[in-house]
């Protein structure tokens, strides 16, 4: 993806190692996201950064999504965190990122859209449901991880959402 910028002077690009501070500043101030280590996040923004992609304002990240393509399902793309600064939500910047996402060079060849979600959280499914309604994709949710898959108890369980199939001709049609 080329590093495109609009009007609200928000540029959305493919992340680089010098992003990774920034994607972990955003996860732990949205306080709904799992927070991993900043050493994980440099290590995406490094190495899966053409998976990776940051909205920048004024010098600052204020979105990202991470994601990689799974090893053993070359068809798939799967989204692993997506954040948005809370003073830039309901915005649309969401759905941009995912389209950016979508439309990065390591989203090629790629025709389903795997992503988890844990049940309550409406803002994420309605996201999803409005992502797939514009790449006209059905939506297939099954068992991810269950509670019990996780340490020590306390985490929600993460339901496995699968979008597609979907064209590159739709997601090169998105909103960026
Ligand atoms: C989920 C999140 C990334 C959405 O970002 P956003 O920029 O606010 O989303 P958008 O403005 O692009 O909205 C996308 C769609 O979701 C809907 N939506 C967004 N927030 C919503 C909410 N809180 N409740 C219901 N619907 C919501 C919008 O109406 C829109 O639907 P439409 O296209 O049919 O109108 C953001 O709320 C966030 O960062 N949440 C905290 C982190 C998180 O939960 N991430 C997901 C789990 S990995």
């Amino acid at each position: 993806m080329t590093s495109s910028k609009d009007k609200l002077d928000i540029s959305f690009r493919n992340a680089r190692l010098e992003d990774g501070a920034g994607i972990w500043r955003v996860v732990k101030d949205s306080g709904v996201l799992d927070l991993n280590s900043a050493y994980m996040y440099l290590l995406l923004a490094k190495d899966f950064g053409d998976t990776c992609v940051v909205a920048e304002h004024e010098g600052r990240i204020t979105g990202f999504v991470t994601g990689y393509r799974p090893p053993n399902r070359p068809e798939s793309i799967f989204l692993w965190q997506v954040g948005v600064d809370a003073s830039m939500r309901g915005q649309g910047l969401g759905k941009r990122l995912l389209a950016a996402f979508l439309q990065s060079p390591g989203a090629e060849g790629a025709a389903l859209l795997e992503t988890t979600i844990s049940p309550s959280n409406e803002a994420s499914k309605a996201l999803f449901g409005a992502i797939a309604r514009e790449l006209g994709a059905e939506i297939r949710v099954t068992e991810g991880f269950t509670e019990s898959h996780f340490p020590e108890g306390g985490h929600e369980a993460e339901e496995l959402y699968l979008i597609g199939p979907y064209t590159a001709a739709r997601a090169n049609q998105l909103k960026v």
